[in-house]
């Protein structure tokens, strides 16, 4: 049975290492990447990794997964908190979708509080850094297995 995931990363998430490091952290996007890649090859899994800036691009990666991806691990960035667009892509295309977060965004500004994606995922991992992806990864594959 194929084993393929999406990996996406939202707006300003390719500036990782040099953004706000005391929050975000100091591993660039691409060492991130290769820790997943790397937890991928592993498992026989296939992996593709998109970042964009652009909600569009988003949008049309989540589509596109519809044909080949079994599951998407999603970090909206800033998108989080008001794209009903991403929100509406994620439910549309149905495949089951992890939102993570690097830093705990319960723990920081309010607007970061509500996200208006989590609720159309089947869960959402904040607050632990890079892990956080392979924690959604891990969870993709758990409910494949159950499925
Ligand atoms: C973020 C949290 C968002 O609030 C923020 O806009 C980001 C990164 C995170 O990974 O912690 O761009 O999604």
């Amino acid at each position: 049975m194929k084993k393929s995931y999406l990996v996406l990363h939202g707006p300003n998430l390719n500036l990782l290492g040099k953004r706000e490091p005391e929050v975000y952290g100091h591993d660039t996007l691409e060492k991130i990447n290769q820790r997943l890649r790397a937890w991928a090859e592993e498992r026989g899994i296939e992996l593709r990794i998109v970042q964009s800036n652009h909600e569009g691009a988003l949008i049309e990666a989540i589509h596109e997964a519809m044909s080949w991806a079994q599951g998407i691990v999603i970090n909206p960035g800033a998108y989080t908190h008001y794209s009903y667009a991403l929100r509406d892509a994620i439910a549309g295309v149905g495949l089951p979708t992890i939102e993570v977060h690097l830093s705990n965004i319960h723990a920081r500004e309010s607007f970061r509080h509500h996200s208006v994606t989590a609720p159309v995922c089947v869960g959402q991992i904040c607050g632990l850094g890079w892990y956080g992806y392979i924690l959604a990864l891990e969870a993709l594959e758990h409910l494949r297995k159950q499925a």
